[in-house]
């Protein structure tokens, strides 16, 4: 089976097995199937943050998991919205806006499925997915059980989650519940956004939770490619940390070296760090076919007929060029396969 439709990389890879599942009961069926139990597993939801180097010679499972219901919240403040796994994000976000809820809106636009959102723990303009969790439910891919976990048992971090780290491959998530307010308390945080609403004309004072998830789809619409035009993954490393004393250091040689404090150092801007490499807008291939994309250097993009070897071979100039200039170790934010 061709993967090609299935990554939003548009990478061409070929499965050897490959089965959709739309409830918990066909995930669960399929668990028990010999030729399913005995080979790799990979769980698909939107292939928004994959990047395929070679041929899977396992079994594809794509999450097909529909269903958005609204739960009574605690209080008359709070709702819960529970998702399945296979529904869009943005679905999800603009139910949600559509609802009178808030607490998505700056998450809109991001690209792939609710299901693969905890896993990353997905994050775009000063919210991250953390901050509107409620809990999950996944099923053990060993012995098929569904349970629970708690916001606490996912071990959120930045693009972390347990579920990439001591519990990987163990378990499918199937839905998400969501904790979302019923009043507004627009979090504006990120300049850009503000800058974005008084562009339209809206004070960012108190913008609604439509308001801001305009802004924020005109600034991604700006600056990322859509998967659908242009092959790509978002970013396709994390912003990574330094310490203080390093800051310093590197601010002293690159006085324009934008940072972000953290606990226990600074973030730095990846896409600073790979522009000043030279690498934004960069070409490569026989027609120029893959690359680093024009307006965000931290977005590595195929135009058409890439290999995502071709692909990893980039970064992992982009990687040697950045470790070499600044003395930074960047880390992929994909998915690499
Ligand atoms: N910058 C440059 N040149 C570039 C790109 C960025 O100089 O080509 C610098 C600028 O200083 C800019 C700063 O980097 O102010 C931050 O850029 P931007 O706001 O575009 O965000 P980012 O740090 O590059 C992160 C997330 C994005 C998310 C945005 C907005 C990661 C790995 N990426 O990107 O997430 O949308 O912030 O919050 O944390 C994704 O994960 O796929 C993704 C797109």
């Amino acid at each position: 089976v061709s993967l090609r439709s299935y990554n939003t990389f548009g990478i061409d890879a070929q499965a050897r097995l490959f089965a959709a599942f739309a409830s918990v009961e066909e995930l669960q069926a399929l668990l028990r199937l010999p030729e399913v139990q005995q080979t790799e597993k990979l769980v698909l939801g939107g292939g928004s943050n994959l990047l395929f180097t070679r041929d899977f010679d396992g079994v594809v499972l794509k999450n097909e998991i529909r269903g958005l219901d609204l739960l009574p919240g605690e209080d008359d403040r709070t709702a819960l919205l529970r998702a399945g796994a296979g529904e869009s994000w943005h679905g999800v976000v603009e139910y949600a806006l559509g609802q009178g809820l808030s607490g998505l809106e700056n998450l809109s636009l991001i690209p792939g499925t609710v299901g693969a959102a905890p896993l990353q723990n997905i994050g775009a303009y000063g919210v991250e997915l953390k901050d509107a969790f409620d809990h999950l439910e996944a099923v053990e891919i060993s012995s098929g059980q569904l349970r629970a976990f708690s916001h606490e048992e996912c071990g959120f971090g930045y693009r972390e989650s347990v579920f990439k780290g001591p519990l990987k491959n163990q378990y499918i998530v199937t839905g998400v519940v969501l904790r979302l307010r019923r009043e507004h308390r627009p979090n504006v945080s990120y300049g850009a956004i503000r800058t974005t609403l008084e562009e339209m004309g809206i004070s960012a004072d108190e913008p609604t939770p439509q308001q801001v998830s305009q802004a924020v789809i005109s600034i991604r619409r700006s600056k990322l490619p859509d998967p659908a035009q242009i092959g790509n993954a978002g970013s396709f490393f994390k912003n990574p940390e330094v310490s203080q004393h390093k800051f310093e250091e590197l601010k002293a040689r690159f006085p324009d070296l934008p940072g972000y404090p953290v606990p226990g150092g600074v973030k730095v801007p990846a896409g600073w760090l790979i522009e000043q490499c030279g690498w934004k807008g960069h070409r490569a291939g026989p027609g120029g076919n893959y690359g680093v994309h024009a307006h965000q250097a931290l977005v590595l993009v195929n135009h058409g007929g890439a290999t995502g070897a071709e692909v990893r071979a980039l970064a992992e100039e982009i990687m040697a060029s950045v470790r070499e200039k600044f003395g930074i170790e960047l880390h992929p934010e994909v998915n690499i396969l």
